[in-house]
């Protein structure tokens, strides 16, 4: 969620949430300190809440091998590497190479970074370059590639792995478009409620949270 966003999801419950959910790492906890201080839209980063839900499919689904579109200042990534065992692996793609410094200082204090890896560029032509299936797919990049990202994540998805995608409401841009991004995110939702490949439930988690499960 970016400054200009609305919050969906009201104070009083997301704290509510916050409380009852399993705390972050200390790791964690600083930065997103660190990404309040130094950058212009901190409100990208999803999270103590939606870190934890990622956090706890990469576990249930026992995932070994994640991709992630959308790095920021790595705090996914993180969250999602610390459920990983110890010879998993997170591949991630930014173009950012101001705030993806951040993530790399960040990784390199945990034993978790070990299991990232950055890619550096536009995601649809790093997307081209990278192998092999993954378990879990996490697209948080530019939302107006979206529907270009699904199709090129889901051969990339084994059979019974996962797809999340976040900001999938938009701050309720998602349900009465007004402009471009809206747009984009509304025929995505569509795109994917229309796919016959997946399993899909949107749930109002942060900025809205789609969670697909490929047969
Ligand atoms: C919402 S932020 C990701 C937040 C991150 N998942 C986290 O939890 O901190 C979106 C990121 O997508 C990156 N991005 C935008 N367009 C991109 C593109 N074409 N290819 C790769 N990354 C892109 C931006 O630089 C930004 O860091």
């Amino acid at each position: 969620m970016n400054n200009s966003m609305k919050r969906i999801i009201p104070l009083k419950i997301e704290r509510y949430c916050k409380k009852n959910t399993i705390p972050e790492s200390a790791l964690l906890h600083e930065l997103v300190a660190e990404t309040y201080a130094s950058t212009a839209f901190p409100d990208m980063q999803i999270g103590h809440i939606e870190g934890a839900f990622l956090r706890m499919l990469v576990h249930l689904i026992r995932a070994k091998r994640v991709l992630e579109l959308g790095t920021f200042t790595g705090y996914s990534s993180l969250a999602m590497a610390e459920a990983l065992p110890e010879d998993g692996k997170l591949i991630t793609c930014d173009i950012d190479q101001e705030a993806t410094e951040i993530a790399k200082k960040y990784w390199s204090r945990s034993p978790h970074g070990k299991k990232i890896e950055l890619r550096l560029g536009y995601a649809l032509e790093t997307l081209k370059t990278i192998e092999g299936v993954f378990d879990v797919v996490f697209i948080d990049a530019d939302k107006e590639n979206y529907i270009n990202y699904w199709e090129l994540c889901i051969p990339k998805t084994r059979s019974g792995g996962l797809l999340v995608v976040d900001n999938v409401l938009w701050s309720g841009g998602a349900l009465d478009p007004k402009d471009e991004t809206d747009r984009a995110i509304a025929e995505f939702n569509e795109h994917v409620s229309n796919d016959k490949r997946v399993e899909v439930v949107m749930l109002p988690i942060r900025d809205g949270v789609s969670l697909a499960w490929k047969f």
